[in-house]
Formats: structure tokens, sequence, C-alpha cells
């Protein structure tokens, strides 16, 4: 299939004009990948089970791995879902924004689209050229992240052309993702709960503020055992994991460079914070420093993570050190991408 691109920059004035093409291939069964504030979408209408159905082949990911539907405002989950009181809260305060809430279905929305489940996320983004897409398209957009099942989420055009150039019909490029991890995903319980299933920008702090009790599924940090129930399907697939083995160190920096230097510095890859770079190229240097952001300012360590982790799989490295992230605020969400990059390798040090 031929990919058609557009670019779009956030001051275009003719959005509409640009979208129209892209709205009407949603509209006709198609594939779109496009810009959202957490990670591009890959992007097809959520009311058809045949749109499903390309999308997982599009990514190559298993049909029992759910889609979650984008909707272009929060009222808008009335006509697809159950909604609840709770749901308004958290609409009022995090949407339109990187926050998507687990509902129960209406049977307007394919089974395919929910992967089978009684359920379906609901998101409403913040990213204008998503929210003039869906509202063009008429219908919500089922969309995941737009990379290939197994390899980071897309957080700018280079890494969507790589990944679906010639598996969709179009590309939105709208320049680099906003935050660059996915949303926060909570579940609403039947006794007026919220358990958190995939931590982002949207903190347990602030789901807290509305909601007195806020789980952590076990799944958010810690690895799952052999046939434990997995809340949310993709939480058993293992994700965002180079090809080479990531090692996370727990220690200070002085001890990293020690070990790192123990085991050989010869074709690593280090995540630096920035305030460290120079340490690390003084003490490693056959080793590759990538510069992970300020160590204060986990917005650009997020922004920066895939990106780091697709660049660094293109060069083999024996293996590539990060530093174990704290878990609170938006550190629990680095914590998560990052454990399961490493697939939960973590040295003490
Ligand atoms: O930021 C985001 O959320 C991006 C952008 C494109 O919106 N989307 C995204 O979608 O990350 P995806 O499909 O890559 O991740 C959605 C996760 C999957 O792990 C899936 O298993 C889970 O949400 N999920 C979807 N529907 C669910 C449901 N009904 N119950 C539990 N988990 C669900
Ligand atoms: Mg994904």
């Amino acid at each position: 299939m031929k990919t058609k691109i557009i670019k779009i920059d956030g001051s275009c004035k003719d959005i509409e004009k640009k979208l129209s093409p892209a709205a009407d291939a949603i509209k006709r069964g198609g594939l779109v990948v496009f810009p959202t504030e957490t990670v591009y979408g890959l992007g097809g209408d959520a009311t058809s089970s045949s749109s499903a159905e390309k999308i997982y082949e599009a990514k190559n990911r298993p049909s029992d791995n759910p889609l979650i539907i984008h909707i272009s405002e929060p009222g808008e989950a009335e006509k697809y879902t159950y909604t609840t009181d709770l749901y308004y809260k958290l609409a009022e305060k995090f949407m339109p924004g990187p926050l998507t809430v687990i509902l129960r279905a209406r049977e307007n929305i394919p089974r395919k689209t929910r992967g089978g489940l009684e359920t379906v996320a609901v998101r409403c983004p913040s990213h204008p050229v998503a929210r003039a897409l869906i509202s063009m398209a008429g219908v919500p957009i089922a969309a995941p992240s737009a990379n290939l099942s197994g390899s980071p989420s897309p957080t700018s055009p280079t890494h969507v052309i790589d990944d679906m150039n010639g598996r969709v019909d179009f590309i939105i490029d709208g320049g680099d993702s906003d935050f660059g991890l996915e949303s926060t995903i909570v579940k609403i319980n039947s006794d007026g709960s919220l358990t958190l299933l995939r931590p982002g920008a949207v903190t347990l702090d602030m789901l807290s503020e509305v909601c007195d009790r806020v789980d952590v599924a076990a799944a958010v940090t810690e690895k799952l055992g052999e046939g434990e129930r997995v809340l949310s399907p993709g939480m058993k697939y293992r994700h965002y994991a180079p090809v080479s083995p990531v090692i996370l160190l727990d220690g200070k920096d002085e001890a990293a460079a020690t070990y790192i230097i123990k085991n050989g510095d010869d074709k690593v890859a280090v995540l630096s914070y920035t305030e460290r770079i120079s340490f690390y190229s003084q003490r490693l240097p056959r080793a590759d420093i990538y510069d992970f952001g300020s160590e204060q300012d986990e917005g650009a360590q997020a922004h920066r993570l895939f990106s780091i982790l697709r660049d660094a799989d293109k060069k083999n490295y024996r293996v590539i050190y990060a530093p174990l992230p704290k878990k609170e605020g938006i550190g629990l969400a680095l914590y998560n991408r990052m454990i399961r990059a490493a697939a939960y390798t973590v040295k003490k040090l």
C-alpha cells in the first residue's frame, strides 16, 4: 500500500482542509497514523470490526489485546459506554488529556475492538490534530500506539515512518510528541474505587485528589507470576524491549561506573542524566553516553526515553545501562516502562 504523508504544524490554519482526506479514509474503513500529546496512534473506525482487524494486522498485534477508543469530547463516551459519576469527575479534571478510562461497553463497539472484553478503554486526547480528526471522521477512532508490536511507542515522525510506512493509508506528521509516554490507564470498579493499570502523565497523586481509593495494579511495578490473572491484556505481553539487554542500575553514579568498567565499557550504551554526562564520558571512554535529561526533570526523561531506546536498538550494544527511576510522580511511569524494557533486571549496587 502507498502511504501518503500529511505534514501539519501547530500554527497550521487550514488544518481541516489538510485532514479531510485522512478523515475520509477513516470513514471508508482505512487506517491513519495521527499525533497525540502522548505518543502517535494507529487509528481506524472504532465502530467497525474490519477496521479493528486491519489495525491488529498492521501492527502485528494479537487480537485479544484491546484498543483504546478516542473521542473528541468527554460526553461522547455516553454513546459507546455506561458512564458513572466518577467518570465525569475524572473527565472534568483530566480531559481532554493523557488519561484513559475503562468502562463497561455498549454493543455499538464491536467485540473485535474490545479484544473480546465486556469493557472498553476511552480517551479524549488534547492534541488539536487528534481532536479535529476524530470530529471530522464522525466516529470514535480506535487506536493503539503506532509502533510494530514489541517495539517502543513512536514519539516522532521518523519512528512512525520506520514502523508504518506502506501499512497505512495516511501518516499525519505533527512533529515530536509532547509527553512521550502513553496515557495513564485507570479502571473504574463497581465499588467506586479506581485501579491504576498503566501510569502516565496523570499521576497517582493527581488521581487520588479525585477518588479516595486508588489501587495500583501489581503488574505496574512487578513481574507477573506464571498464569497470574492480568487486569489489562497488554500487561502480559513483553513490551518496549530493545534487542540488547537493558540493565537498570540502582545506586550512586560512582558505583555504576565501577560496575560497568568491571563488565567492560566496550559496545555498551549508558543513559546518563545531563548533569553526569561528563562524569560518565571520562570514566567510560569506550561507551556511548545518551543524554537522558536533567535528573530533576522527569518530563524531559519521559520525552526522550523511547527515542533513545529506538536509537540504541539499531546499534546492537552488548548492554544498555540506565538508572533505576524513583516511583514517585511521573517517575512511576518511567519506572513501569523501563523495568519492562529491562525484563525486570535491576542491579543493586
Ligand atoms: O497514550 C495512549 O494511550 C496511546 C495513544 C495513541 O492514545 N495509545 C496506546 O494504546 O498506548 P495501546 O493499545 O498501545 O495501549 C493500550 C493498553 C493496552 O495495554 C491494552 O491491553 C489496554 O490498554 N486496554 C485496552 N482496553 C482495555 C480494557 N478494556 N481493559 C483493560 N485494558 C485495556
Ligand atoms: Mg502500545
